[in-house]
């Protein structure tokens, strides 16, 4: 059993949890994550190693789901049922010269570890984030604290740029920008639209894949995806891939083939759903 260490919720529905697994403090490296399970019946969940110190490691959980809610409804001092890890490939790492960094959703708290071990390897790290508004962004000083330029965007304009982080990277690279590298963690539309803008450029762009995942361990092939044309399996040949060499239309199609069970589940379950709890109560700002 893993205890949670510390566990709030940073933003509405992003949740910060601080595991101890020695194992996996003491071996993750950027761009690796973990696969979370709350109880015996639970889902498997991937989830992000954000940091890790001493004995234990972060992560921030986005609700979304059944599992997802089940592992953030859990409480400081709560254990999980299992955690493996560290899983996947580390982030490909170097000295490139400037990189750009993207991070939106869970991605704001993923693209830090990536960030921090760019900019002591001596890179220029120019970090852009984005949420739907100013109360959804997180971890915004950590980052600055690893980054030489850091640009925010929100979709409803309430702080930087009004749009996304595709918008504030097309007017950088317009307003005469230049860099060697660029790596984008969130949603599959932002990596998939930062790659579209990145690939004219030449500029060589990782994206983190979130395909849905079971075992993490190359074994059922649920988490196959099509890179330059090859099946690739995104828990231990990624999830870090070539953002231009995605079959992005073949990814899409396979992260929503659940779409109508998971919608199902997460609404005949409220009782693992804080949203709903707070709706049926009245009190959902
Ligand atoms: C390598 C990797 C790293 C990730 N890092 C983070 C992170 O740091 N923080 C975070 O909040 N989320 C992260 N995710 C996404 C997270 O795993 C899913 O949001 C979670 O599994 C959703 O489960 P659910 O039951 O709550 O939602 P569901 O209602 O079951 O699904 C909601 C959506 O989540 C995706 N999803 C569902 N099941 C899985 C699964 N087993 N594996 C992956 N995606 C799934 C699908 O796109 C689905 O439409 C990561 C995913 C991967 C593959
Ligand atoms: S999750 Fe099963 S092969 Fe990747």
């Amino acid at each position: 059993m893993y205890e949670i260490v510390e566990k709030y919720e940073e933003v509405p529905n992003v949740h910060r949890l601080v595991i101890r697994e020695p194992n996996i403090a003491t071996k993750a490296q950027p761009g690796q994550f973990a696969i979370l399970m709350a109880d015996e019946q639970s889902e498997r969940v991937p989830i992000s190693i954000v940091d890790t110190k001493d004995d234990t490691f972060t992560m921030f959980i986005l609700e979304l789901g059944v599992s997802s809610a089940k592992i953030v409804n859990m409480k400081q001092g709560d254990r999980l049922e299992a955690v493996t890890g560290p899983l996947g490939m580390p982030a490909t790492l170097g000295k490139y010269g400037r990189v750009v960094l993207g991070g939106g959703c869970y991605g704001i708290g993923a693209i830090y570890p990536l960030a921090k071990a760019l900019k002591e390897q001596g890179n220029e790290v120019v970090t852009i984030i984005e949420a739907r508004s100013d109360y959804l962004l997180y971890f915004q000083e950590e980052l600055k604290a690893v980054s030489d330029e850091f640009f925010v965007a929100t979709s409803d304009g309430t702080e930087g740029t009004n749009g996304h982080v595709q918008d504030v990277l097309v007017k950088l690279i317009r307003d005469g920008e230049r860099f060697d590298h660029a790596k984008f963690i969130g949603c599959t539309y932002m990596m998939m639209n930062c790659s579209h803008i990145t690939s004219p450029y030449r500029i060589p762009t990782k994206v983190a894949l979130n395909t849905i995942m079971l075992d993490g361990t190359g074994m059922c092939g649920c988490c196959r995806v099509s890179v330059e044309g090859v099946t690739k399996f995104a828990c231990v040949d990624g999830p870090e891939f070539d953002g231009h060499q995605v079959n992005w239309d073949e990814l899409m199609k396979r992260k929503s083939s659940y779409l109508m069970e998971e919608m199902l589940a997460y609404q005949t379950a409220p009782h693992t759903c804080k949203a709903l709890e707070k709706a049926y109560s009245g009190d959902l700002k």
